[in-house]
């Protein structure tokens, strides 16, 4: 697995610390910036990542802002990301295994460290259950069939 890292100014830090996790558990990562804590918009990276996922170069994205919404309603307008916003492992673990969740999104600004890590390591290590929530993910993939322009 390979996973597209993200962030605006907002989620910079924070996106360090899991870049460094990332790095010491040997999985393979490309950091889309942003490099720095000068001011940018957190659209533009958020485009960054998402089109590595759609490019194939990467399989999931870890999208850090101060919130982690704006950086959810950019990835979710590409075809096939799901992007999960999430504030604990709960919600992590419940964007993988029902949602199917290929986007982590988390905010610079609420999350410290030590949590944003046991958000990320449950995200990355629950697998998709399928079953009853497959015909669920066909229903979304309908939508975007039937809304998105490529
Ligand atoms: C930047 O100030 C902030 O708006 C951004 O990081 C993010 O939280 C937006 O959703």
């Amino acid at each position: 697995m390979k996973v597209a890292l993200a962030s605006d100014h907002a989620g910079y830090a924070l996106k360090m610390g899991i870049k460094d996790y990332v790095v010491k558990k040997g999985i393979a990562h490309q950091d889309y910036g942003t490099h720095n804590e000068e001011s940018v918009d957190y659209v533009d990276f958020a485009e960054k990542a998402m089109d590595g996922i759609l490019s194939g170069d990467c399989d999931r994205a870890i999208l850090v802002c101060g919130t982690g919404l704006g950086m959810g309603i950019v990835a979710n307008k590409y075809s096939g990301v799901r992007a999960a916003p999430c504030c604990d492992e709960y919600m992590a673990e419940m964007s993988r295994s029902h949602n199917d969740a290929n986007c982590l999104t988390l905010g610079g600004r609420i999350l410290p460290l030590d949590e944003a890590l046991l958000i990320v390591e449950t995200w990355l290590n629950t697998p998709y259950e399928g079953g009853r929530h497959q015909l669920r993910l066909d229903k979304i993939h309908a939508i975007e069939r039937k809304n998105f322009k490529s």
